[in-house]
């Protein structure tokens, strides 16, 4: 009953009917559910940007596809769409755009080439809920889209996701799929309850780093609940109960968080946009205004000389920077082959990853960050 009326509050966001969204345990899960309704197998290609988070490319490799990296524009993050045609082979199957720190890509020109090859289009709109493109909400362009409600996304349910099917005819497939899904365990939804309410009532400005770091290392050997689990990062072979369904934790918590996104989301839209003026006063490299437009800065990025000691600074000054991405498969930053990815074929996605790091947009008072801002300017590009 709680699925049910959690899926109605996205559909409204989503300006969706309810039966279109199905929920997963994370994000990736639902994206590994619309790959196999879509059929995907041994041998597929598909197109995806040289700047995304490893597991993308994991739930293609679990069904033995093939994912085709393109190198990204240095305007929006997203894949660069003049290299998209050239890409095409007889095996592609999909396209996978993404709306990177919530920017979207250019969607009717890919809607156009994949009409044009019979392709499939899917977005990653794990940054992007909440933001809109051309006056539509963001994933409602493609066949499907998928959601995640990790930590630190639009909404968070700890860990959690959910897909967004447009294409009736794979509302069946990925139905049919639903009772494959796993039921997650007695202890993962309490381990997942008390780190909710860790995050609720330990979580602030002075504890934050420490916990973090406690937190990583934890998750990384397993030990509790992590948004990556340990082999993910390490190889390409698909987790034990990978395909997992979502549990009332979650659904609970998400209920809860989508009555703050609005209020939360137009604390976004300033908080970019005096970002932007900050950084255009100081003829720094910003985002474009123009590409921008109801778009949602769920992060914003910024470039900078040496990220290592920015990170120490911030942490000093108590000021909590984000790491997307490290890499062009984040967060794994050596071995990019064994996911398919050779970084000097993506020069932009390689250099943009060494630089980038960034900003806050869900803060109140974005003062402290604009001076800290400010106190370091020679550092920032
Ligand atoms: C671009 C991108 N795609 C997909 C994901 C996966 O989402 P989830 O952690 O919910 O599986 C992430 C992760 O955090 C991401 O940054």
């Amino acid at each position: 009953m709680k699925d049910q009326n959690y899926k109605s509050l996205i559909a409204t966001f989503l300006k969706c009917n309810a039966n279109q969204v199905f929920l997963y345990w994370k994000g990736r899960v639902a994206l590994f559910a619309i790959l196999k309704a879509m059929g995907i197998k041994e041998g597929d290609e598909v197109i995806l940007p040289a700047f995304t988070c490893v597991v993308v490319p994991n739930a293609i490799l679990y069904l033995k596809a093939k994912p085709v990296y393109l190198d990204i524009s240095a305007d929006n993050y997203n894949m660069n769409i003049d290299l998209l045609e050239e890409s095409i082979t007889n095996k592609t199957k999909v396209i996978l755009c993404q709306n990177t720190f919530g920017l979207s890509s250019n969607i009717e020109e890919i809607l156009q080439i994949a009409k044009r090859y019979k392709l499939y289009t899917i977005e990653d709109c794990t940054h992007g809920f909440g933001g809109e493109y051309n006056g539509k909400p963001n994933g409602s362009y493609c066949d499907a889209a998928f959601y995640s409600t990790q930590w630190n996304k639009p909404f968070s349910t700890g860990i959690g996701g959910f897909l967004l099917v447009n294409n009736d005819k794979l509302i069946n497939p990925v139905r049919l799929l639903e009772n494959k899904k796993v039921t997650p365990t007695l202890g993962e939804k309490i381990t997942l309850s008390s780190l909710l309410l860790l995050n609720k009532y330990l979580i602030n400005r002075f504890t934050y780093w420490t916990l973090l770091k406690l937190y990583r290392f934890l998750s990384k050997r397993n030990w509790i609940i992590g948004s990556n689990r340990g082999e993910e990062l390490s190889e390409v072979n698909m987790p034990y109960n990978f395909f997992k369904g979502i549990t009332s934790v979650q659904i609970n918590a998400g209920i809860k968080e989508l009555s703050l996104v609005h209020s939360v989301n137009i604390l976004r839209r300033k908080n970019s946009k005096d970002y932007t003026k900050f950084l255009i006063s100081k003829n720094k490299t910003y985002v474009d205004e123009n590409l921008v437009q109801n778009h949602l800065f769920l992060k914003y990025p910024l470039m900078v000389r040496d990220r290592e000691l920015i990170f120490h600074l911030a942490e000093k000054e108590k000021i909590n920077l984000g790491d997307w991405f490290l890499s062009p498969l984040h967060p794994v930053t050596e071995n990019l082959e064994q996911w398919g990815l050779k970084r000097e074929l993506f020069p932009v996605a390689d250099q943009i990853s060494k630089k980038i790091l960034n900003l806050p947009t869900d803060v109140s008072n974005n003062n402290r960050v604009i001076n800290f801002l400010k106190k370091h300017i020679e550092l920032i590009e």
